[in-house]
């Protein structure tokens, strides 16, 4: 019987993947996980998790103006304070209170995490959207100096859902991702993580910026939240990210790749679903809900 990582692999992900602690991984990524729970953090360190294509940019740059007390763009871009990318020393160099985000599971975190209590945001966003998003990006991304042509994912949009919703893609099911970090609170004795939803963001996002700057205990002027809410729009935060930051950290790809600004909207999955794939979407979230509710601890 074939792995998840090799039903992925075989669908069209044209990258080496592998089983890490049950989940599908990027090989080049696996060996951090070596050293990743013991990972020295701050007392002050802020996380942002996310699933990838949940708005991980979009909340980033919020985070920092939160911080910053300010509508004024970060120097770099998101990756400077990733996580599972950048190496211990790396992000040693990142002045505090870092912003650190990761797409990882609460099972695999620091150690440190919990028993420090960091602040954590989690950014949910509509599944499907995840999923359209996330082949958007990875079948037409070619990264500066592979080869051309040579996308992340080779197959079709039916070939990518498939293995997605069963959790064949690097960082694993987006299901398990959203249920256990909803369930962190009560796998860690009441740790309170900040749950944001994208779609919120894009309905009110001076209020969204309000609730995570009061979960920070970083209270600002009301004006500055509307202030922010407008610097990180799609369309100044894109033009930002692209024209204005400084690109050392933005992971280059080869001219007519995808970026990671898209559309910026809700609901775009209903032009790309069929109605039996939403449905058996549908059914899957809900069987992987209920064997959420069923706790075990996470580590
Ligand atoms: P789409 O591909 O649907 O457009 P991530 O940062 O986690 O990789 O997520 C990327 C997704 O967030 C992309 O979605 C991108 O367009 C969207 N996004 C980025 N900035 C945004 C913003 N300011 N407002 C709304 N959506 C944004």
């Amino acid at each position: 019987m074939s792995t998840l990582a090799e039903r992925g692999m075989a669908a069209g992900w044209n990258i080496q993947l592998v089983m890490v602690d049950g989940v599908v991984e990027a090989e080049d990524f696996a060996d951090k996980f070596e050293t990743m729970k013991s990972r020295p953090l701050r007392e002050d360190d802020i996380f942002l998790a996310t699933y990838p294509k949940s708005g991980t940019h979009w909340a980033w740059e919020i985070l920092n103006m939160i911080v910053a007390g300010k509508a004024e763009y970060a120097k770099h871009w998101q990756n400077s304070a990733w996580l599972e990318y950048r190496t211990e020393e790396e992000l040693e160099e990142v002045t505090s209170p870092r912003i650190l985000h990761t797409h990882l599971l609460p099972r695999q975190m620091p150690e440190l995490l919990w028993q420090l209590e960091c602040k954590v945001v989690y950014v949910e966003r509509n599944a499907k959207d995840c999923a359209v998003s996330s082949f958007c990006q990875v079948s037409q991304q070619v990264w500066e100096g592979g080869s051309p042509q040579q996308s992340t994912f080779t197959g079709s949009w039916d070939d990518f859902l498939s293995v997605y919703q069963d959790g064949c893609a690097p960082l694993g099911s987006i299901f398990d991702h959203v249920n256990e970090w909803k369930n962190v609170s009560d796998v860690y004795d009441g740790f309170e993580v900040c749950s944001v939803k994208y779609e919120d963001m894009k309905q009110d996002c001076a209020t969204e910026i309000k609730r995570m700057a009061e979960y920070l205990d970083r209270h600002l002027p009301e004006e500055k939240y509307q202030e922010i809410a407008e610097a990180c729009s799609f369309k100044n935060l894109k033009h930002a990210s692209e024209k204005i930051k400084d690109q050392t950290f933005h992971v280059a790809w080869q001219e007519g790749s995808s970026g990671y600004f898209r559309k910026g909207q809700a609901g775009d999955w209903k032009n790309w679903f069929t109605v039996a794939q939403s449905e058996e979407f549908d059914q899957k979230y809900e069987l992987k809900c209920r064997e959420s509710a069923i706790k075990v601890p996470l580590c």
